[in-house]
């Protein structure tokens, strides 16, 4: 897989999954522009970090801007910033709740991946990815804001896909398992919570942050050139259960 002097921009950088792209990407010599919320610990003359809430419009298309005026290309997009639920039944959320969850999940990836289209349109070349969740299709009680937003996701990746398929742009999603991230390392912390979710996943484990950076560099690259729409599974089996 060839990233050397690509450009791609990776939001939710500064932790977890986000973050491993970043230093995956990195690895492999590409240029990286995070933008998150937060600062960045990572150092690296490739990496540049923009700190952007990913729902301030103005500022990331002023982003975006930058990055095409300096480099002239950019070759794919990561949508990884995120946040978890409120982890209640939906009658006791809150509509400010509900809005917050499906603002940063759905809503912020719609508008990075529209700031980047028409550069990768007149390109006639470009890749994104985004992160979904198995909670998009496999629901569990307390989730409803969350499994709402990760479904939007993945059903705005199929119908993105077809919008930018005419200009050889690809879209498409992974649905990450149980990974150990920011997000979810003091629930996983607690032993009793690790054993138990680790008894639900037929690969016996937790995901780390590179198990999903890696399929995330595959949908990046040339080799998955003829993959587009498609939502891709990195969760050590548990979807194929009954
Ligand atoms: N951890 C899991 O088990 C799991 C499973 C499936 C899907 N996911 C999804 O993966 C994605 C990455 O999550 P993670 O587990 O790496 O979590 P994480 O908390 O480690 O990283 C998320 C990053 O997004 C940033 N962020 C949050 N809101 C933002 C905003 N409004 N603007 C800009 N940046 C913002 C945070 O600052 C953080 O750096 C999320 O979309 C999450 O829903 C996580």
């Amino acid at each position: 897989m060839k990233f050397k002097d690509k450009v791609f921009i990776v939001t939710g950088a500064s932790s977890g999954m986000g973050k491993s792209c970043c230093e995956l990407l990195l690895e492999k010599k590409a240029v990286v522009v995070g933008i998150d919320i937060n600062d960045s610990t990572i150092e690296h003359d490739l990496y540049f970090h923009y700190q952007s809430d990913v729902l301030a419009e103005e500022q990331i298309q002023k982003c975006i801007a930058e990055v095409d005026a300096k480099y002239g290309h950019i070759d794919g997009l990561v949508n990884a910033a995120g946040i978890f639920g409120n982890n209640k039944p939906f009658y006791e959320l809150s509509t400010e709740e509900w809005n917050k969850v499906i603002s940063v999940n759905a809503t912020g990836s719609f508008i990075v991946s529209k700031a980047v289209a028409p550069k990768m349109i007149a390109q006639n070349h470009g890749k994104i990815v985004n992160i979904s969740c198995i909670r998009s299709t496999i629901y569990k009680n307390n989730m409803a804001e969350y499994a709402a937003s990760k479904g939007a996701v993945s059903s705005m990746t199929s119908a993105m896909a077809l919008d930018l398929a005419p200009y050889n742009v690809q879209v498409n999603c992974v649905a990450p398992g149980f990974i150990y991230t920011g997000m979810t390392s003091a629930s996983f912390d607690i032993p009793d919570v690790r054993a138990k979710s680790e008894a639900l996943i037929p690969n016996g484990r937790l995901g780390m942050p590179k198990d999903i950076a890696s399929v995330v560099l595959f949908l990046l690259s040339d080799m998955s050139d003829y993959v587009t729409g498609t939502m891709l599974f990195a969760d050590g089996g548990y979807h194929i259960q009954k």
